[in-house]
């Protein structure tokens, strides 16, 4: 037999698959307590959030040898008998006949504890946080989620489409780019300007990590109809929140012939497909989350699916927010037309006002990125942000502006250099369409599932300002 066939995962015995008898499992000791006469081990393989507990007869060979100084994190192999288990709160249990330990875990060394540990603590040793009950939990449910992704848009006749990650535009025009180079940093090649000489660069000129696939995105639709990515964005804003990566992950959908409102319409539809998804395959994982959870996510999540969303302009919005504050209310940061929506003015409006996901359109063109389409009144364009309780902004997206008249009125105003544009301003010079797109948060979606509150706990290896490990 296989190796990766001996052993059966713990998924298939807690769903009723496995009939008692004999077995062999393998994974990572959580907690082990142990008497004179016997072990008892809380083994998980990472299949499931529910582990299975282990009795090992102090009668084994190896007890005092190795059974005796299992502790949290070390990895066996256990081959013994699948019982009924007398004991609460479990179907089944193993008494083992035999443990074969492949790797010990010194407790005096070892990263794991099994007394708690912080969360700041873990993002330190994130090498390890997937053998926590905590991490493995918000792992899969991170794979459900990303699945659950792809058969939306599967089941939409949506094409998946990869955008390249290093790229010579700023696709958000907001210069918050990594650069990319091969020269040598202490002694660059330099124009007679004395500015680095990015034509002798690898590339042959200034090229950069992606800060969004969209633009591509747009490219594929205008003769694919219904794209969408789901790929790694890089992001150099020295934002050191808790809502805020480096590198995060993002889906974007772009479709040719759809507006405004058709976007709103799909975000929604997305994020409700996601959280039925959820409910039906991570009952434990979200369980295990809620218990470790800044706020037990699931009633924002059951929301979700009741109410329908919310969609207020950004000018009724602003209006809430003014009429809010001349009730009383406080905020840290002023509410005026024109101004920037803060994450405190976002989740007032979803959670304390409409108590729904709120999708604002329609904001100050000034606000807003380039690309978007303007409005007729000339001081809006169709933008939709997407806001869910408990979190703030999960989705950004809006109807582009096709009209390249207009297009290019706006990258100069926004002092956009087009040089490395024409190819995106060709897609309105031949066979232009109106077209609509988003951008959804990967890891805000997250946030907002599991109810964490900290982006860098939903992502494996979180990379912040100051921080790149592993
Ligand atoms: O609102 P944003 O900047 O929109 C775009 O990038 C568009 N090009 C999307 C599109 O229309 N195709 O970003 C979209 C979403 C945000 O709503 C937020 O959820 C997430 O991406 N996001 C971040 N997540 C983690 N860390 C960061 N630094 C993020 N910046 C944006
Ligand atoms: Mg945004």
């Amino acid at each position: 037999m296989a190796l990766k066939d001996a052993f059966t995962p713990l998924a298939h015995i807690h769903a009723g698959q496995v009939a008692p008898g004999p077995i062999a499992i393998a994974g990572w000791v959580r907690t082990r307590r142990g008497s004179k006469k016997f072990s008892f081990i809380d083994l998980n393989d990472g299949s499931s959030p529910k582990g299975i507990q282990v009795i090992a007869d102090a009668v084994l060979p190896n007890y005092e040898t190795d059974i005796a100084r299992l502790s949290t994190g070390a990895a066996v192999i256990v081959k013994g008998l699948l019982v009924e288990s007398p004991g609460q709160g479990q179907r089944f249990e193993i008494q083992a006949k035999d443990i074969e330990v492949t790797g010990f875990a010194d407790p005096e060394t070892f990263a794991l504890q099994k007394k708690e540990m912080s969360f700041e603590y873990l993002r330190e040793v994130a090498h390890m946080r997937g053998r926590t009950a905590t991490f493995s939990s918000m792992f899969r449910l991170r794979s459900v989620v990303s699945l659950a992704i792809h058969r939306f848009f599967e089941a939409q006749g949506f094409s998946y489409i990869h955008a390249p990650i290093l790229t010579t535009n700023d696709g958000e025009g907001a210069g918050e780019t990594f650069k990319v180079t091969t020269l040598d940093l202490n002694a660059p090649p330099r124009g007679k300007d004395g500015k680095v000489d990015f034509s002798k660069d690898f590339f042959g000129r200034e090229s950069m990590l992606c800060v969004t696939g969209q633009l591509e995105a747009e490219a594929l639709a205008m003769g694919l109809g219904k794209v969408y990515t789901f790929g790694p964005t890089f992001r150099a804003e020295n934002s050191n929140t808790s809502r805020h990566l480096a590198e995060f992950w993002m889906v974007e959908p772009e479709m040719a012939f759809w507006d405004l409102d058709d976007t709103m319409a799909l975000g929604e539809g997305l994020i409700r497909a996601v959280v039925r998804e959820v409910f039906e395959k991570c009952e434990g994982d979200l369980e295990i989350l809620a218990q470790k959870a800044e706020q037990d996510a699931r009633p924002y999540l059951r929301m979700a699916l009741e109410q329908p969303f919310v969609r207020v302009s950004y000018t009724e919005a602003v209006e809430v927010l003014q009429k809010a504050i001349s009730g009383g209310k406080t905020f840290e940061y002023p509410v005026s037309w024109g101004g920037d929506l803060k994450s405190e003015h976002e989740r007032y409006l979803c959670e304390v006002h409409f108590k729904a996901p709120t999708i604002v359109y329609n904001y100050p063109e000034e606000l807003k990125a380039f690309y978007m389409y303007l409005n007729d009144d000339g001081k809006t364009v169709r933008a939709m942000d997407c806001l869910m309780p408990g979190i703030g902004e999960v989705i950004g997206g809006s109807q582009r502006e096709d009209r390249l008249d207009v297009l290019e009125r706006r990258m100069r105003s926004k002092g956009i250099d087009s040089t490395h544009l024409e190819w995106y301003l060709d897609l309105r010079r031949f066979g232009g369409v109106p077209h609509a797109g988003f951008g959804l948060g990967f890891e805000r979606l997250l946030m907002w599932i599991s109810g964490f509150g900290n982006i860098r706990d939903v992502i494996p290896f979180p990379r912040v300002p100051g921080s790149c490990l592993f």
